[in-house]
């Protein structure tokens, strides 16, 4: 595929070939540090996950990825590679349809305390704070020693921060 433009139309779709799913790895691998997404504990392979797709001219403009368990869907990850053009609002939207569809009732994730465009971005969108771990990156940093200490902003990263929408 080709690089996002600003004016072709956003198509957003499942991943159905072995190049999407090659894209969606080397996503996870770029932005998120791994083959593998651990959220809560559990430990996720793209496989076990559903996935939404953006592109844009042909080109992959951005994912989500999220898991159905028991009463909520799991946001696990969102990534958006031409921001401020409504691809990550598309795509939070097909993930809330698809929890709609699966007759769960609300949608939780989990973002870092740096993460401040992400934490405006979802409280636009309806999500509120439901908790905040204090220390949980630290502590996920001594079993995995690559976490950086500062993130965005160059903020201390230390805390993760849940958030939720109900309807
Ligand atoms: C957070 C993130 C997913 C947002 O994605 P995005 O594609 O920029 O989101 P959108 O374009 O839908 O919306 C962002 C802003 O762009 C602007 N925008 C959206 N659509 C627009 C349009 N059609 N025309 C003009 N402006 C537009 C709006 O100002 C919007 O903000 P607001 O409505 O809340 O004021 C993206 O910044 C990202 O990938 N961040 C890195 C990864 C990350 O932190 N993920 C989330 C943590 S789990």
């Amino acid at each position: 595929m080709n690089h996002p433009d600003a004016i072709s139309p956003v198509r957003v779709f499942r991943p159905r070939s072995e190049e999407d799913r090659q894209w969606l790895l080397d996503l996870w691998k770029r932005e998120w540090g791994g083959e593998t997404m651990v959220s809560r504990g559990r430990v996720y392979r793209l496989e076990d996950v559903e996935a939404v797709i953006a592109a844009q001219g042909g080109a992959y403009a951005g994912a989500a990825t999220f898991v159905i368990l028991g009463d909520e869907c799991e946001l696990l990850s969102l990534n958006s590679l031409a921001e401020g053009i409504g691809i990550g609002t598309r795509l939070l939207q097909e993930v809330e349809d698809a929890a709609k569809q699966a007759n769960v009732s609300r949608v939780t994730l989990i973002t870092s305390n740096d993460n401040l465009k992400a934490m405006r971005f979802y409280q636009r969108r309806g999500y509120r704070f439901h908790a905040v771990r204090v220390g949980a990156i630290d502590e996920a940093r001594k079993r995995k020693p690559s976490i950086p200490h500062l993130g965005l902003d160059g903020i201390p990263l230390h805390d993760e921060i849940e958030m939720r929408k109900a309807w």
